[in-house]
């Protein structure tokens, strides 16, 4: 594993369902730092699975996957916890952001279970971000006086506040129109220059995947060469 990989699995074999359902069978991947990329794959193809091991929210069948130099099989649940916390951030196509809170709290959110920061250091944080992602002057608003684009620029916001090394968004994009699609990419890019923070994204959309820099292309469980 040279430097600047920041994932690698090797043989990663998932099954749901006492082995009915193989969803993953048998993925290599490596992936590079500061990494613009997506998994592609028609609906059921693995891209959801593949991104959860990833992101340390569950684990293999069989196989390895090693994330940031850390082989996830040998932390223990704690450890996976921490990994996640600190070091990656989570976009979802729903957005998902709490109703009741404001943009501004939303994004302080992840901020509240790491150590070191104040209150006041998370609110400047989180307007500090909000600003970069072209949210400013709405910062209090709750999620539903936003647009569907405003809020996901929002949860951009919330993934990146705690400045991950990795990104993962599943299918960001397909709650948008096209326009504000392309837009949502365009700004996920800019703030992968800004950070090098390396960006996963799964989609099914070939306008997100002519904005992507690579492709690994799901069918059935495994990468298509
Ligand atoms: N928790 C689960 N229990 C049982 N089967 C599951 C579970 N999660 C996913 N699967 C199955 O595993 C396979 C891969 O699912 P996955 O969600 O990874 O696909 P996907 O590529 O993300 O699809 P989509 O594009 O529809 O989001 C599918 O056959 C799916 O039905
Ligand atoms: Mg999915």
């Amino acid at each position: 594993m040279n430097l600047s990989t920041i994932v690698e699995t090797q043989n990663v074999i998932k099954n749901y369902d006492n082995g009915r359902v193989q969803a993953l069978r048998g993925v290599d991947v490596t992936i590079h730092q500061g990494c613009f990329l997506a998994f592609a794959g028609p609906s059921g193809s693995g891209k959801t699975t593949l991104l959860n091991l990833i992101g340390a929210l569950d684990v293999p069948d069989e196989g390895t996957v090693i994330v940031g130099g850390e082989n996830l099989k040998s932390l223990s649940e704690k450890e996976r916890t921490a990994l996640r916390r600190v070091k990656i951030g989570f976009i979802f196509q729903q957005f998902n952001l709490v109703p009741v809170l404001t943009a501004c709290e939303n994004v302080e959110l992840p901020l509240e279970i790491l150590p070191g920061y104040t209150k006041s250091s998370r609110r400047d944080a989180a307007l500090n971000i909000l600003k970069q992602v072209g949210l400013t002057g709405k910062e209090h608003r709750l999620p539903n006086k936003l647009s569907g684009g405003e809020q996901q620029r929002v949860a951009v916001a919330r993934a990146l506040v705690k400045k991950p090394v990795i990104v993962l968004a599943d299918e960001p994009t397909a709650n948008l129109d096209s326009e504000t699609g392309k837009a949502i990419v365009d700004l996920m890019k800019q703030m992968r220059d800004e950070y090098n923070t390396s960006f996963i994204l799964s989609t099914h959309d070939p306008r997100v995947m002519e904005r992507t820099e690579a492709i690994f292309r799901l069918v059935d469980g495994r990468i298509e060469e």
